[in-house]
C-alpha cells in the first residue's frame, strides 16, 4: 500500500533508441525510486506509430527530427506503476533537454544517457489521460475496451 494520501497510478515510459545500451541501469533507477515495472516489451515503432503517438506534436518544428529519431532503432515500452507514478517517472527522467538535465537534475535519466534535446533517452506521459492513451497504444487490451481502431505497435 502507498503512503497516505498518495495515490497509485499507471503510466507509459519508453527508453528511446539511444539509451537502449542503458536500459539496465534505467531500470535500476526505476526500482530504486520505489516504482515498479508491470509490463515491458521492446519494439521497433514505425513511422506511422510513431506520427500516432506525438499526434499533439505534429505542427512543432522538431516534429520530422523526431519521427526520423524513434524510428532510429528499438525502444523498450514499460507500464510503470507506483505512488504518483506519472509525476514521479517524468522528475526522474528530469527536463526535456539532457544539457539542461545535467545542470538542474544531475540524477536523472536524461542527465544520466541523454545528449541533448533530440538525443534524450526517454519519454514520460505528462498526464493520467495521457498515460491511458499512451499505455494502450503499445499494451491494447484484450478485453475490448479499448479503442478498435487503435494502432497495434509491433514488436520486433
Ligand atoms: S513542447 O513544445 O513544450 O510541447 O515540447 P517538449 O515538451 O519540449 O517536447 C515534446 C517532445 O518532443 C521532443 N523534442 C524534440 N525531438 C527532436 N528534436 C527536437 N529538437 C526536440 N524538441 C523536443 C521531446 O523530446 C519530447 O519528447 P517526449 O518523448 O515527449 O519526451
Amino acid at each position: 500500500a502507498g503512503k497516505m494520501g498518495s495515490k497509485k497510478e499507471r503510466t507509459l515510459a519508453i527508453i528511446k533508441p539511444d539509451a537502449l545500451i542503458k536500459m539496465g541501469d534505467i531500470i535500476q533507477m526505476i526500482y530504486d525510486a520505489g516504482l515498479m515495472i508491470i509490463k515491458a516489451k521492446m519494439s521497433k515503432v514505425s513511422w506511422k506509430e510513431a506520427m500516432d503517438f506525438y499526434a499533439e506534436h505534429q505542427s512543432k518544428s522538431f516534429f520530422n527530427n523526431l519521427m526520423q529519431f524513434m524510428t532510429s532503432g528499438p525502444v523498450v515500452a514499460m507500464e510503470i506503476m507506483g505512488d504518483e507514478a506519472v509525476a514521479a517517472w517524468r522528475r526522474l527522467l528530469g527536463p526535456t533537454d539532457s544539457s539542461v538535465a545535467r545542470n538542474e537534475a544531475p540524477n536523472s535519466v536524461r542527465a544520466k544517457f541523454g545528449t541533448d534535446g533530440t538525443k534524450n533517452a526517454g519519454h514520460g506521459s505528462d498526464s493520467l489521460a495521457s498515460a491511458a492513451r499512451e499505455l494502450e497504444l503499445f499494451f491494447p487490451s484484450t478485453t475490448g475496451r479499448g479503442p478498435s481502431n487503435t494502432a497495434r505497435f509491433t514488436d520486433c
